[in-house]
């Protein structure tokens, strides 16, 4: 279904593409360890062992959905995934957008809903620099969009969606296209600055009533008021407000 020639004539950084793994993640972390120490990006048409976030899985049967990796090395330390998770759901909106004309809502942090569904979500994971045969840290960018996935396991099945297109190879490589030219964009200065005004105005949570948990249970419950120029959630509850930086938002009546 992609295009290899497509993609490595016009991404900004070498694609590579797998007929099945376990995780394009984990994929990435072998290359990685194994010594490649340049921008790259992964493929996989199906992953047996996709990985979500909070030890979640994600479920990335063959030839339906989009399985993605970034690579990027840097310098710099994250402090957190929150700038990239941010960021890297503004681009595959966008890209969705254009490639697939379907207009999904953003869930701080980094969901992507469609139809009232989950259709996709980014799982950011870092090598810091040390831990592996590498001089410079690596920031790893994981991203699965379900596109045309119908069959899902009972436990997400009222949850997940796709974005509901017959399958449209133009349009999985358009997108990922997108991506990497919006994530090698993003890389040059890290900074949220151009993404905020499009994360507010199609997020699906501003002004709505929600409750926030940690991994412990319920942490907080407001109105979600605004997010800083960091990505955190600005929430206005019973003492006044409230900043966070992590966490899992359920929102009433999705
Ligand atoms: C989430 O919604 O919790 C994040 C899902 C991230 C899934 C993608 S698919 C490509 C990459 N490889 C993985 O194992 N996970 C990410």
């Amino acid at each position: 279904m992609y295009n290899f020639d497509f993609l490595n004539k016009y991404s900004p950084v070498p694609v590579y593409i797998l007929d099945e793994i376990d995780s394009t993640n984990e994929e990435a972390k072998r290359m990685i360890k194994n010594g490649t120490n340049k921008d790259f990006v992964i493929l996989a048409k199906k992953q047996t062992n996709g990985k979500g976030r909070k030890g979640r899985s994600f479920y990335s049967p063959k030839d339906t959905g989009i399985y993605y990796t970034y690579v990027h090395f840097s310098e710099e330390e994250l402090k957190n995934d929150l700038k990239v998770t941010v960021a890297s759901s503004v681009i595959a909106s966008k890209a969705i957008k254009e490639a697939f004309e379907r207009e999904c809502r953003i869930k701080w942090v980094n969901d992507l809903y469609f139809d009232n569904q989950k259709i996709s979500g980014t799982l950011c994971e870092c090598l810091l620099k040390g831990s592996f045969e590498n001089d410079k840290n690596a920031i790893i960018v994981g991203i699965g969009i379900n596109v045309s996935t119908s069959d899902f396991p009972e436990d997400i099945s009222r949850k997940a969606g796709s974005i509901c297109v017959e399958n449209n190879p133009e349009a999985y490589d358009k997108t990922i296209i997108l991506i990497t030219k919006g994530l090698s964009d993003f890389f040059k200065n890290l900074s949220l600055r151009e993404y905020m005004d499009y994360y507010k105005s199609n997020s699906l949570v501003l002004n709505k009533y929600v409750e926030l948990s940690d991994a412990n249970g319920v942490i907080d419950k407001g109105i979600v008021k605004d997010f800083d120029e960091d990505g955190s959630l600005i929430l206005s509850n019973e003492k006044g407000e409230a900043k966070y930086d992590s966490g899992e938002i359920s929102l009433y009546m999705l």
